[in-house]
């Protein structure tokens, strides 16, 4: 039953393939419960995932996720005091379907609600297991949606600082992953297979040159499919592999891609190090910092400049309610929103 002394707040995150739900122990400054029904298994076979798909699953979930999280906490939605949802950016689809349930939710209790930038979400998520990062620090946030590098100064204050030219870097790897026929999501899987392997650039690939702080990965994509296509892997007609790749040949096509991204990861990093000498602590957020390849070689390289280095536990890089829960109770503790205009109701 509800504790009076506590406030609590609900938060839903829908943007992609994850339905979550958090509630938040404003108070005690704790998860009290969390619930996720990720749609991998689902997408694994279409290669990625179908928007229109997502959105029908988030539809079928979302009732029952919310009795499963009430249940948990061992709440009503009585005791729920503020509501909160990511409001962009994401699969707009998808996204209504959580924004407008939990917005629905808050209007039926008189309750506020707060919309939550997604990407403010992966930024702070690093508070959710890594409470001594102090400001200012760097973010390089990497995901299947977006590659942002990010001086954060506090709460309410971060700056996008450097951004990628094309494709995000979890999205090359799941593209990368898509050529070679390895499983949805990309980048575990050909993290699974360098790990196996020295990290060496046996193909070759180009580590393609910073431009003022912008990154590219759209020509590794390319460079792996001329690969293919030059070792009578792929036919272009067709679009599509025509023969059995050697698996020595996708041993060698996994471990300089994961080699390749490493590397550029790295030599952004160094590029905003030396604009900004006085950081002394960089986070790395998203779906792409469950890679430990890259995450092991990032510390080694920061420590080496004595800069300390943060990554969230697996289960907060990917997408979760408890970041969007964690930067909602910021803003409430901080009294940093304004109330929800139910008239203007807009995506981010
Ligand atoms: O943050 P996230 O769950 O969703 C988005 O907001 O996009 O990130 C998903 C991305 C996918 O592109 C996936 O390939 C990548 O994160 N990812 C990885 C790993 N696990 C997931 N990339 C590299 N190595 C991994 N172990
Ligand atoms: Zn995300």
């Amino acid at each position: 039953m509800s504790d009076r002394e506590s406030v609590y707040l609900l938060a839903c995150e829908s943007s992609c393939d994850e339905t979550a739900f958090c509630i938040y122990d404003i108070t005690e400054k704790t998860i009290l419960a969390s619930v996720i029904h990720s749609q991998i298994k689902l997408h694994e076979r279409n290669g990625g995932v179908v928007p229109e798909l997502a959105s029908q699953l988030h539809f079928q979930i979302i009732a029952p996720l919310l009795d499963e999280i009430l249940f948990k906490a061992k709440l009503k939605l009585e005791d729920i005091d503020y509501f909160a949802s990511t409001a962009g950016p994401g699969l707009p689809g998808a996204l209504l379907i959580g924004f407008t349930f939990t917005k629905t939710l808050a209007w039926s209790q008189k309750k506020p609600f707060i919309p939550i930038n997604h990407l403010e979400g992966h930024i702070y998520s690093i508070f959710l297991d890594n409470k001594e990062i102090s400001f200012p620090f760097l973010s390089i946030s990497v995901s299947g949606g977006h590659s942002h590098i990010y001086l954060v100064s506090s709460f309410n204050e971060y700056k996008l600082i450097g951004k990628t030219r094309d494709d995000a870097c979890g999205e090359c790897f799941d593209k990368i992953a898509k050529l070679l026929r390895l499983p949805y999501p990309g980048g575990k899987y050909i993290e699974q297979i360098a790990m196996k392997w020295p990290l060496l650039n046996t193909r070759n690939y180009t580590i393609s040159n910073l431009q003022d702080g912008t990154i590219s990965f759209s020509g590794l994509k390319t460079a792996v499919l001329y690969d293919l296509i030059k070792n009578g892997y792929y036919d272009q007609t067709i679009k599509s592999l025509f023969a059995e790749v050697h698996p020595e040949f996708i041993e060698s096509v996994a471990t300089s891609t994961q080699y390749v991204i490493t590397h550029m990861l790295l030599a952004w990093v160094d590029y905003f190090i030396n604009l900004f000498p006085e950081i002394k602590s960089v986070a790395m957020v998203g779906g792409v910092a469950c890679n430990n390849i890259i995450t092991d070689k990032m510390n080694d390289h920061l420590s080496l400049k004595n800069i300390s280095f943060y990554s969230p536990s697996q289960k907060f890089c990917c997408d979760n309610a408890d970041m969007i829960a964690f930067v909602a109770s910021q803003k409430i503790s901080s009294n940093n929103y304004e109330p929800y205009n139910y008239t203007q109701s807009i995506l981010i």
